[in-house]
Parts: C-alpha cells; sequence; structure tokens
C-alpha cells in the first residue's frame, strides 16, 4: 500500500476521483494528508468529509518558497507519505521538494504536453483552434509541466465546441485516467522492490 499525498488548489474533482478508486479497490493507495495553497479550495472540503488530514498553507506568510516547501516536507515526513500527486496545484514545485521526493512526483495536466503548457491550457487549445487535445500525465521536474510523459490520452474537439463542453470531457477523462496510471507505478514499483529483496 503506497502512501500518498495530494496536493489541490481548486474544486479537487481529480482528488475525489483517486479517493473514489482508493475506496473501491481498483487503486492500491492510502491518502495520508492533503497539501493546499487556497485555504477556500472545495478540495479540502472533500477532505474534511472523507476525514483526511489536511495542511493549508499561505504562501506570502512565508520569505520564500524554500521556507514553505520546509514545513510541507515536515509535513509529508511526518505522515509517512512516499509519493505526492498533484491534481489541480497552482505552483510550481521548487528545489526543496523534489530533492526530497525525486521521482516520486506526478502532475495531470489538460492538454497534449509539450502543447498547451501552463495555465489555462483549455483557453489555449480552443483558441489555437486545434481539433484534437487532450490530457497527460507526468512526472515533475522544475519546469512548468515539462516532465517525463508517463501517459496521454487524446479528446477530440468538435466544431460546436464551447470551454464548459470541452472541460466536461477531459475531465472525464481525467477522473478514469489518473487512478489508473497512479495503479500501474505503484504496482510496477512494487514488483520492481520485491525483485530486489529476491536477488539480495
Ligand atoms: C485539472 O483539469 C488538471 O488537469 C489541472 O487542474 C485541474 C484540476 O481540477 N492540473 P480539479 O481541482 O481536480 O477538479
Amino acid at each position: 500500500m503506497k502512501n500518498i499525498a495530494v496536493f489541490a488548489s481548486g474544486s479537487g474533482s481529480n482528488f475525489q476521483a483517486i479517493l473514489d478508486a482508493i475506496n473501491n479497490g481498483s487503486l492500491e493507495a492510502d491518502i495520508k494528508l492533503i497539501v493546499s495553497d487556497q485555504k477556500n479550495a472545495y478540495a479540502i472540503e472533500r477532505a474534511k468529509a472523507a476525514q483526511i488530514p489536511q495542511f493549508v498553507f499561505t504562501a506570502k506568510d512565508y520569505i520564500n518558497k524554500e521556507e514553505y516547501e520546509k514545513e510541507i516536507v515536515h509535513e509529508l515526513k511526518k505522515y509517512g507519505v512516499e509519493f505526492i500527486v498533484l491534481a489541480g496545484y497552482m505552483r510550481l514545485i521548487g528545489p526543496t521538494l523534489l530533492k526530497e521526493y525525486e521521482g516520486r512526483i506526478v502532475n495531470i495536466h489538460p492538454s497534449l504536453l509539450p502543447a498547451f503548457p501552463g495555465k489555462d491550457a483549455i483557453g489555449q487549445a480552443l483558441a489555437a483552434r486545434v481539433k484534437v487535445s487532450g490530457v497527460t500525465i507526468h512526472f515533475v521536474d522544475e519546469g512548468m509541466d515539462t516532465g517525463p510523459i508517463i501517459a496521454q490520452q487524446a479528446v477530440s474537439i468538435e466544431d460546436c465546441e464551447t470551454r464548459e463542453s470541452l472541460q466536461r470531457k477531459i475531465q472525464a477523462v481525467e477522473h478514469k485516467l489518473y487512478p489508473e496510471v497512479l495503479q500501474k507505478l505503484f504496482s510496477a514499483s512494487k514488483e520492481e522492490e520485491q525483485w530486489e529483496k529476491s536477488v539480495h
């Protein structure tokens, strides 16, 4: 069972999808903590309802990113978190967290990266009048939506598409794909650990 933390700044529908997958047994993980930089995020309400501990911080109360990330690392260690899942967390991860959780942080982005990184990927895709966009799950590095890609799924954009309809389609894909990809990652790392044990 992998101990994870979910980082969210917004509505937390991906957090909910992950939680639901854990509860129905399709994802073997335990959400030890939710981390948010927005005290009014609906994701926090969802965590409260599920009795998952929350760490909420306000970035401007700290001198810099290093200071709040040190505190986040402290909380993660306290709860025995092994893996970080970003789900609508609207801040770049800095060196303090990256060093501590190297190769163990993933993110979901609502476009087929490297197209449309950064904010409002859905609006960017509509403005570019592309016919296909989608969802990307990737490892996190120091860049903005730049780490190695783990999985992608395309979503077609129709002529009559609106921001709302495209967002709905993309989120439906996200809610299915994220738990599935996490399960694959966690079971692969479990097999690796077992293999290492057997050869030593
Ligand atoms: C998702 O579309 C995700 O791809 C992006 O932020 C959004 C978060 O939505 N990184 P929610 O808070 O999970 O509903």
